[in-house]
């Protein structure tokens, strides 16, 4: 097979996807770069990637300006993120760390602000307890992450949770816009030979379900999706859409302290609200400016279209090229972007 070089060196097959940076774009998307140096003002974070450490920028954020915060922190593992690290701890360390940025980073949120913090069965316990501690807890979404090594003595790690948490009992939340649309299995008539609850269209036969806080329509991105980069634990698009149309408004400031390749950001942007992130590796800014650059022209979010999220594999059935209800050998072909099993990246 013929293979690609990119920038960093690395070969490719032509059919990769996998976003990265061309010589020359590292130096312009940098100079995008904020680093913060004395306090700032909301207006000057908006809309900007800041390039640091998050405990260095903690006593130059302004007061409560931020509406939804999205937390998505090194898990307690041993893990190389660009030119930084981070090392295995027990729990009692893992939860001082995590106190020692999230305490004081509290006083950024409005009274009315959503907090989604994100773990793997290890780190949710210590995400359960500091947020027991603080903030009203709503919820724990867990969702199925299609990738995993098979273990001989132990079941196959293949889910995450989602802490859902709120600064108070007043906080905006809206489940009409993260409906699923489902395919019916059973599609179920009323005495008249109406559909009950379901749709027929020339798709297929669909229901709308409402939001659970279980996800299992999600697809770790993967080298043929268009939103991938080379970031280790980069997530979805799907499903920070989900968490930004269920709680924030058009405008809303979003917030990540731990940006990676900027996933929070470019949905925000694609979805209308204001964002910021802060990274400590340049590299995954630059990665974070220039998926915002390639948001400017396609606000697409794989996964979501018409308004509702769809199951894995329906690419056919989303742009209507599915006939009886059925995609044809090549339109599943074509599908698979959405839902194939991945690999570790
Ligand atoms: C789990 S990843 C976030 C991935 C992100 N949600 C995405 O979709 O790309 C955590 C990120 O936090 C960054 N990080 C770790 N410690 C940090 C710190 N003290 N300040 C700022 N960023 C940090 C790492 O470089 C890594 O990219």
């Amino acid at each position: 097979m013929e293979m690609i070089r990119t920038a960093q060196n690395k070969e490719r097959a032509p059919r990769n996807r996998t976003i990265t940076l061309a010589d020359g774009e590292r130096d312009r998307f940098a100079q995008k770069l904020l680093q913060l140096t004395q306090p700032v003002s909301a207006t000057e974070l908006e809309d900007k990637t800041v390039n640091q450490d998050l405990f260095q920028v903690l006593d130059y954020l302004p007061l409560r300006f931020v509406d939804l915060l999205f937390v998505d922190p090194p898990y307690n593992l041993t893990k190389n993120f660009g030119a930084a690290s981070f090392k295995e701890m027990n729990a009692e360390e893992y939860t001082s760390w995590f106190s020692s940025w999230f305490s004081p980073f509290l006083r950024v949120l409005k009274p009315t602000a959503s907090i989604y913090i994100c773990g793997d069965w290890r780190s949710s316990g210590v995400i359960q307890a500091i947020a027991e501690e603080h903030l009203v807890i709503q919820n724990r979404i867990t969702w199925e992450r299609e990738k995993g090594r098979g273990a001989k003595s132990n079941w196959k790690n293949c889910s995450e949770d989602i802490w859902f948490c709120t600064m108070s009992k007043h906080f905006y939340f809206n489940a009409d816009a993260v409906r699923l649309k489902r395919r019916v299995i059973a599609p179920y008539r009323d005495a008249n030979g109406n559909p009950k609850d379901w749709e027929q269209t020339e798709n297929g036969e669909f229901r709308l379900t409402s939001p659970s806080n279980v996800w299992t329509d999600l697809t770790v991105p993967f080298w043929s999706m268009p939103e991938n980069t080379d970031h280790p634990t980069q997530k979805p698009e799907k499903l920070l859409a989900k968490v930004l149309l269920a709680s924030s408004r058009e405008g809303d400031f979003v917030f990540d302290p731990f940006l990676g390749c900027g996933t929070t950001s470019v949905v925000a942007k694609k979805l209308g609200r204001h964002y910021c992130g802060v990274e400590t590796d340049v590299q995954y800014c630059c990665l974070a400016e220039k998926r915002l650059e390639m948001a400017e022209v396609d606000q697409t979010i794989q996964g979501y279209s018409d308004g509702v999220f769809w199951e894995r594999n329906t690419l056919a059935y989303q742009n209507g090229t599915s006939r009886n209800g059925k995609a044809s050998n090549h339109q599943m072909t074509f599908c698979l972007g959405e839902g194939a099993s991945t690999h570790e990246k």
